[in-house]
């Protein structure tokens, strides 16, 4: 397949790059650069440095390209920052993906993927969380995830748009082949900063909460490695070629793993122990989010080949050890 990956230089798409060569597909990126690194793309890969919002140089790259699938990972991420500057999330992640989705059916493209979110869900209902439950986002980042999700379900319904929206839990690790790895400015994700922690090169990590009604009283997460998460992106072709195919995957392990968990497998896999600074809990954050991904398992076939955390943060650590300034050491 020919595939157009937006938002490809940035940690998941551009593990999603690799995945999808390694399986014989034939992918080019779009992607601005405004968190992406260029260097997280093989010099192989069409590259084209282009925001999301303008529509006319979208169509020009839909035209060069003649994708049969986009996949859609350009957004901004930090649901901190979505709650004070919700405009420019509900601009950069709802409506430059109405530009992107807009260009693609006037050209006749009719098969997306889309990187949604367990954010969507807020406040879950229940654990695990299944597909079917109540979708009540508690910040603008997971609602302009939402939003997107019920664009595409109206799209499908009136012009036989065929899309897979896969709601995402806890990306982690690394590509175990190296070269590429998670290198975001601000970090906000639990590993990356326990690994900078461990090796002095960044502040003690800050753990917010340490009294919830979990077996140690930190928050419960569920880590899924990101080629695991990649491999779903091209398992559900088969299921795009139906028109109007309207699909939701929740994308995570089911394996519910603490803060603590994941700090002692930093501190096994690093060798050194992670400095911590205890603080209350962070509003917003609910004391457990893990997935029921039997869907993706049943209907795609989809297995992650991680399912322990140790793992998942030895590639993790790989990435860091031998890239410990990330992109700007390649
Ligand atoms: N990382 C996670 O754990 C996680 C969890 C749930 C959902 N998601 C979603 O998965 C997707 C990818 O996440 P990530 O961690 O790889 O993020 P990332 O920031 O590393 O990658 C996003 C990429 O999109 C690009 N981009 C952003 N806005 C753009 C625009 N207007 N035009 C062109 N390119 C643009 C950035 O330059 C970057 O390369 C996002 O949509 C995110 O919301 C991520």
């Amino acid at each position: 397949m020919n595939v157009l990956v937006v938002g490809g230089a940035g940690y998941i798409g551009s593990h999603c790059v690799r995945q999808l060569i390694l399986a014989g597909h034939r992918p080019a990126v779009l992607d601005n650069l405004v968190f992406g690194h260029r260097a997280a793309v093989g010099p192989e890969v069409p590259f084209h440095r282009v925001d999301l919002g303008d529509e006319e140089a979208v169509g020009r790259v839909l035209d060069a390209e003649r994708p049969d699938v986009v996949m859609h990972f350009a957004a901004f991420a930090y649901v901190g920052e979505s709650v004070t500057d919700p405009l420019k999330y509900y601009f950069n992640n709802s409506v430059a993906t109405l530009h992107l989705l807009r260009a693609m059916l006037r050209r006749g493209i009719r098969r997306f993927v889309f990187s949604s979110t367990c954010a969507t869900y807020g406040v879950p209902q229940g654990l695990p969380i299944v597909e079917g439950m109540p979708q009540s986002p508690i910040n603008p980042y997971g609602q302009t995830k939402l939003d997107v999700e019920n664009a595409l379900k109206a799209l499908s319904k009136a012009h036989g748009l065929s899309f897979a929206a896969f709601r995402y839990f806890n990306a982690a690790g690394a590509s175990p082949e190296g070269g590429i790895g998670e290198d975001h400015a601000p970090e906000t994700h639990l590993i990356p900063l326990a690994i900078a922690a461990a090796v002095g090169q960044g502040p003690p990590l800050k753990l917010f909460g340490t009294d919830y009604p979990t077996p140690d009283g930190t928050c419960l997460r569920d880590y899924v490695h990101v080629d695991d998460l990649s491999r779903a992106h091209f398992a559900v072709f088969e299921a795009l070629a139906t028109p109007g195919a309207s699909l939701f995957y929740n994308l995570g392990t089911g394996i519910p793993t603490s803060v603590r968990e994941v700090l002692a497998a930093v501190e096994r896999a690093t060798g050194r122990p992670v400095p911590v600074v205890e603080g209350p809990r962070r509003e917003g954050d609910p004391p457990a989010l893990y997935a029921d991904a039997s869907k993706a398992r049943t209907e795609l076939g989809w297995q992650p080949e991680y399912e322990e955390i140790a793992p998942i943060v030895e590639t993790a650590w790989k990435w860091h050890r031998d890239h410990p300034h990330g992109f700007a050491d390649r």
